[in-house]
């Protein structure tokens, strides 16, 4: 076995840029201050919230006087006293928030870790001591927290799709599997925790605060403090880690921004990592009952999906990702149904890959087992079913190179040496394991603005309100505008993260590079018309500035998506989306195998290796994509086996939010990860044609690892994550 690790530079092959090192990389290294809490503002206040310990019910008292006594605090804000903020609406209900309950509006409690108080003092210390000596009295219902409670509602999510005649076609089918999967909650825990600093200059304010969308935050606190959103500038030039869970404004923000105009003076708040699992989102437990029936050769005739997605009680926020899962095979006779269950608890939200981590894992399990009951191995049930086109209406894909991940990644994996009997493969006291899965991710766009300049000595900026959230966003747009200008990408420089920048799309759906590259091509294409179209070499540059007569060129430019102009206009509100519909099927796709080894008598589990081959078009720089696909395959292998929400559910309050007992895998836990890019070439996709990377790495490892546990031991377990007590009776 090779415990080193393929190349962490990999080189450039067909359809693929430079492996260039990040941007931001010295600073990140040297620990400069780029992230949002490190911004110093003038004659700072200190926020610390109070956070409710009950799931349900109100508060009967809250005594703050020991609390406002001690020195150095200087006001202490609830219910009683709190400045009104407007209540809007939750995202998908067409509203700007992620969660839309308005804590401290009256004593009403609707989930554990609800915001109830907020302390302000001269000193973190302070206020933080403050806040731990308020008591509080309630009066305590008993929850309905998780999926499974008595007194959760139960209602359709609207989006349920078919096509053919599912029930008869898996009534009939030669054979049939049936099988109910379970993904637990997860919080995106990233190394920054939740933060806003807030100040007001007169009737202006300015936010610094981790955000995957400036844009989005501008506008968002715009509309609840009901003021114009030309007065809100949001700066955050650097994140630190999101994951989805800085994508949507959340309560705390507008907390912190009527507290400091009160006040008069600035204030900052970073939460506390416990915090930080209840007043943000995190990624909801899910339920999956999937129906699958085959003819003797393993031709689906039959693909029935039903979800169950946890949600609060105030919010129906859903990821519905059947509606990506029935792209995946040829099947004539499908349905789906997705409901939602609002419980107790904060409002889950989007996390990497929100619809396809879960979806994908009970699809592809379900898979595993239909290949297991036709005697067919899942790598030619794959193929058998592949298809170019859209099962439900017909649309072609533009690309897919589904079986080209397959092959590579069982060949480089060594998947024929496979004994396809479970439970067969030993190496001493351990049961080896082989299993694979199909890793998708959706090909998105958003609309993005960009202003790119240039000046004779060869030096270029590039400023876009993008954000990095540590996928490399900086150091793609620096490289495009490097080959474009015919400039070194060392004398480019890049502003993202800040709203005063012409705006880019959310740092999400994986759609950045795709989004601002297209905008940054505009531009640099604007910049070589002004030159007649042919941009000179770097040594004619100065000559061909002087040509024509100019000592700067500044080029502004919009990519509209698709959209026209509504797409812009929809970009500069903040909005979400707004591209063009799909005319075609835009997937990226990759094909995850790995080894697990489960002790004889522990029934503990290792994985020694895991292969990942991907395909997503164009690929600008194979160092970042590769970190993607490396740290996405980690996180699904960690979805898989460690990784997972625990609430105590009698009192709906989550018992691991440490990052002591919210297991994350270490370097011992993944010895060797071999990634492969399979160069794909799609001219029809966007522009530049990128499929995004940022979320493809974790879909297929959480299903792949469930298959090899079944493989090494001949016990399925359909209930993530696979912890060794559920191998045990
Ligand atoms: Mo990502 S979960 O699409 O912000």
């Amino acid at each position: 076995m090779n415990f080193f690790p393929t190349k962490p530079v990999p080189d450039s092959q067909t359809n693929m840029g430079r492996p260039a090192a990040r941007y931001e990389a010295r600073a990140k290294v040297t620990g400069a201050p780029i992230y949002a809490a490190d911004a110093t503002v003038e004659n700072p206040l200190f926020a610390y919230l109070l956070t409710g310990s009950i799931a349900k019910g109100r508060i009967k008292s809250l005594d703050t006087q020991a609390a406002e006594k001690l020195a150095g605090v200087i006001k202490i804000f609830s219910a009683h006293n709190m400045p009104a903020r407007k209540a809007v609406k939750h995202m998908m209900a067409g509203g700007v928030v992620g969660d839309s309950v308005l804590p401290m509006a009256d004593g009403e409690i609707y989930y554990d870790g609800q915001i109830i108080a907020v302390v302000v003092a001269a000193s973190f210390e302070t206020a933080r001591h403050a806040a731990h000596i308020i008591e509080i009295d309630y009066d305590e219902e008993t929850p309905a927290a998780d999926i499974d409670a008595a007194g959760v509602k139960t209602v359709s999510a609207d989006a349920d799709q078919s096509t053919g005649d599912f029930d008869r076609a898996f009534a009939s089918a030669d054979v049939k599997m049936e099988g109910v999967y379970y993904t637990a909650s997860q919080h995106h825990n990233a190394m920054e925790l939740f933060s806003t600093t807030a100040v007001w200059h007169g009737d202006e304010l300015t936010l610094y605060g981790p955000s995957q969308f400036v844009y989005g935050l501008k506008n968002s606190i715009a509309a609840q403090l009901e003021i114009d959103p030309a007065k809100v500038h949001v700066i955050n030039p650097y994140v630190g880690g999101a994951f989805g869970g800085k994508g949507v404004m959340t309560q705390r923000t507008a907390i912190i921004a009527v507290i400091a105009r009160e006040l008069g003076q600035p204030v900052k708040l970073v939460a506390t990592r416990e915090q930080g699992f209840t007043i943000a989102t995190y990624r909801a437990e899910t339920r999956h009952h999937v129906r699958l029936g085959a003819d003797k050769n393993g031709k689906l005739l039959a693909y029935g999906h039903e979800g169950f997605e946890l949600s609060s009680r105030a919010d129906s926020y859903k990821v519905a990702g059947t509606s990506n899962t029935v792209e995946m095979y040829a099947c004539p006779n499908i349905l789906t149904r997705v409901n939602i269950v609002h419980a107790d608890r904060n409002t889950p939200g989007f996390m990497r890959s929100p619809p396809e981590m879960p979806y994908m894992y009970a699809l592809e399990s379900a898979m595993d087992e239909l290949a297991e009951k036709l005697e067919i191995d899942p790598v030619e049930l794959r193929r058998i079913n592949d298809t170019q086109v859209s099962p439900i209406d017909g649309r072609p894909y533009t690309s897919r190179s589904l079986m080209e991940c397959f092959d590579q990644a069982a060949r480089s994996f060594g998947w024929n040496k496979r004994d396809a009997k479970p439970a067969t493969m030993r190496d001493g006291d351990w049961l080896v394991g082989y299993g694979c899965a199909t890793a998708v991710y959706p090909t998105n766009m958003m609309p993005s603005a960009a202003t790119v300049s240039l000046t004779p000595d060869g030096k270029a900026s590039v400023k876009v309100a993008a954000a990095e959230v540590g996928q490399g966003a900086y150091s793609v747009a620096q490289q495009l505008a490097a080959d474009l200008l015919n400039v070194p990408m060392d004398s480019i420089t890049v502003e993202m993260g800040n709203s005063l920048l012409p705006p880019g799309p959310i740092a999400g759906g994986s759609m950045t590079t795709a989004s601002i590259g297209a905008a940054v091509k505009l531009a640099c294409e604007q910049i070589a018309a002004r030159f007649g179209n042919d941009m000179p070499k770097a040594d004619e540059l100065a000559a061909a500035f002087a040509r024509i007569g100019a000592s700067q060129i500044e080029e502004y430019a919009e990519f509209s998506a698709g959209g026209g102009a509504d797409a812009i206009k929809s970009l500069y509100a903040g909005k979400i989306g707004g591209g063009a519909q799909k005319k075609k099927l835009m997937f990226a796709f990759g094909a995850n195998f790995v080894e697990v080894r489960v002790h004889r008598l522990t029934r503990e589990i290792r994985v020694p290796r895991m292969t990942g081959a991907f395909a997503s078009g164009r690929i600008i720089n194979p160092r970042t994509t590769r970190s993607q696909y490396l740290g996405g395959m980690i996180w699904g292998m960690e979805s898989a086996l460690m990784e997972a929400s625990e609430l105590d559910k009698k009192r709906g309050r989550y018992t691991n939010s440490n990052l002591a007992e919210y297991l994350i895998a270490v370097n011992a836990d993944i010895p060797h990860v071999d990634i492969i890019m399979v160069p794909e070439t799609d001219t029809e996709v966007n522009p530049l044609g990128v499929k995004g990377v940022g979320e493809l790495g974790n879909v297929g490892m959480p299903a792949a690892i469930a298959n090899a546990v079944y493989h090494a031991t001949g016990k399925r377990i359909r209930d993530l994550p696979i912890t060794i007590d559920k191998l045990f009776g």
